[in-house]
């Protein structure tokens, strides 16, 4: 497998295409963004923290039955991909009030949410990543209804995969953004799964463990993330 050239070059990842029309390589770069790429910084080693954590994580949910684009790790940094057609819709589930549900609806940060909440974003960042419902996705052609379902299904069989997987390293798996592609007509997961879109708390103390530490200038936000990996058996190569 050959890595050719830059494809597209995102706020945290770049995307490459390679010999294999099918298979792209991303690398994930030390660069941060919150609040549509407002704030920005480097931060040294969360490249590949994240590459190596998301490796882990889509091969736990592939183990479960769940489909991802994700091949293999090549590198500390860089992973190989199946290339997909994205679905520009961001897929939230939430099983406890943070962040823009607690300005939106005015409930109290920390709330249980029974059942989790399942939301749609359009991923624009110049339109600030607007909610949208199934009626917009399918009105703008963004997906077929069915594809709609298959997202809400996997994103809530996430839910149950990972809920479990970080209560056993006594962490909270509070809300997390999925994104998916098509890819020979299936609907699969695709983008990442790391503590840069997701939000964890210690479960016994409730101390944040994800990008909220960079959005709220907490400080440690790598040293974070690679203590929500140890907890999980991860070791990371630098
Ligand atoms: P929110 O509280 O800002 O709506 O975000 C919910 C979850 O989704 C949170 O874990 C962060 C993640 N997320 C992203 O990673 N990128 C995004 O563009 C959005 C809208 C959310
Ligand atoms: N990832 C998005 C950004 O860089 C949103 C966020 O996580 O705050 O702006």
């Amino acid at each position: 497998m050959e890595k050719r050239d830059e494809l597209y070059a995102g706020k945290a990842k770049s995307v490459f295409t390679t010999d294999d029309p099918d298979k792209l390589v991303i690398v994930f770069r030390n660069d941060t963004s919150a609040f549509d790429g407002k704030k920005k910084e480097a931060l040294d080693r969360k490249g590949a923290v994240n590459n190596q954590f998301n490796a882990a994580i889509m091969e736990a949910l592939r183990k479960e039955g769940i489909p991802t684009h994700f091949e293999k790790r090549l590198s500390a940094t860089e992973s190989l991909v199946k290339r997909l057609t994205m679905i520009p819709v961001e897929c939230v589930v939430r099983n406890i009030a943070a962040g823009s549900i607690v300005r939106r609806l005015g409930v109290e940060e920390g709330k249980q949410l029974n059942p989790p909440t399942f939301e749609m974003f359009l991923k624009d960042d110049a339109l600030g990543d607007p909610m949208i419902n199934e009626y917009h996705v399918r009105s703008f052609g963004w997906a077929e209804p069915e594809q709609i379902e298959t997202m809400k299904a996997l994103t809530f069989k996430v839910n149950e995969v990972l809920k479990k997987l970080f209560l056993d390293g006594d962490m909270l798996l509070v809300d997390y953004k999925l994104e998916f592609g098509v890819y020979k007509g299936e609907v699969i997961l695709g983008d990442e799964f790391s503590p840069d879109g997701c939000r964890l708390w210690d479960r016994n103390t409730r101390e944040k463990m994800d990008k909220d530490r960079f959005r709220q200038g907490l400080g440690n936000v790598v040293e974070a993330y690679e203590e929500v990996g140890h907890r999980l058996g991860m070791s990371f190569e630098y």
